[in-house]
């Protein structure tokens, strides 16, 4: 394979799930628009997507989303209101996020898994690899996760995922994975080469604890296993399992990444995402801190 078919310029965002862990707020609005702060998660994802040059995302969306269709879209009723009031730099914010990228959507019609969800993005990917990420994880900062796993698989040609580690109590909550050394690269020891992925093992069986962070970036071959790759854990098709036979067949590395990921998947780590993100707001994050330190804990 040359440098060239290497690149990867799509990047495919699950986004059918029905949030269950944040009702009622999601009974009749998408998960991934809920505001950390003042931007919807998605809108952090696609933002990182952008800090490492993807130029075309791809949304698996199902029943219900359209409001992520809209938030991407561009609105000139809004714009026409906001300039008719002079409120000239919430025009460039509203007209910027509509400008971002190139958007394509695909239906997830059943909710058969992250796998399958990955797997219904398959035309619109097409022969070239491509970046998964996952909306309930978001990463700020200069130097995208995805951009470092972006340069992984652009130098060696071998899909690549984020890993972290995680405490050992935790690794039921996460893909955890079974490693050996890479050959020797530029990343040292942060490079490895994945034996086996297990999908939330109890602490008992995990084989490690370093967790799939949820930034993949995989080559096209990714399908044809998860088209073999049967339900696993939860009865669904699980991205993992077909990572699993992706690391058999093609080989498959991780790297620890350079960074902090934010678990916003549930209540209490979409909460710990929104203080973490308000300490570092330029506006309001030093009157914010001070706040907190007042509370009587
Ligand atoms: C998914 C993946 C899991 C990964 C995690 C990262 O699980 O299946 O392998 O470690 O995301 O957040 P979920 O959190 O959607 O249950």
């Amino acid at each position: 394979m040359t440098k060239k078919n290497r690149r990867v310029r799509k990047a495919v965002l699950p986004a059918a799930g029905l949030g269950t862990r944040f009702l009622p707020a999601t009974k009749a609005q998408p998960k991934e628009m809920l505001p950390v702060v003042d931007k919807p998660l998605i809108q952090y994802v696609v933002e990182e997507c952008l800090a490492s040059g993807i130029e075309n995302i791809i949304i698996v969306t199902g029943r219900g989303k359209n409001a992520i269709e809209d938030h991407f879209d561009s609105s000139p009723e809004l714009e026409r209101f906001l300039e008719s009031k002079g409120k000239t730099e919430q025009v460039e914010m509203v007209r910027s996020i509509s400008n971002m990228l190139n958007f394509s959507y695909t239906r997830q019609k059943e909710p058969l898994g992250l796998g399958h969800a990955v797997l219904t993005a398959r035309e619109l990917v097409g022969d070239e690899p491509f970046a998964v990420l996952l909306g309930d994880v978001i990463i700020p900062g200069p130097c995208p996760a995805t951009r470092q796993i972006m340069e992984v698989y652009e130098e060696i040609g071998i899909g690549t995922i984020a890993v972290e580690t995680v405490p050992t109590e935790r690794t039921n909550l996460y893909g955890i994975i079974d490693t050996q050394p890479a050959d020797q690269t530029r990343w040292g020891k942060r490079l490895l080469r994945i034996r086996n992925l297990v999908e939330k093992p109890k602490p008992a069986d995990a084989p490690s604890n370093l967790a799939v962070t949820g930034r993949y970036v995989l080559p096209p071959e990714i399908f044809d296993c998860l088209e073999r790759t049967p339900p696993g854990s939860g009865g669904e098709i699980q991205l993992t399992d077909g990572l699993r036979l992706l690391a058999q067949e093609q080989g498959l590395y991780a790297l620890e990444y350079e960074g902090q990921s934010y678990d916003a998947g549930d209540k209490l780590g979409f909460l710990k995402a929104t203080v973490e993100i308000a300490l570092q707001n330029s506006e309001f994050g030093e009157e914010f801190r001070a706040y907190l330190r007042e509370l009587k804990l």
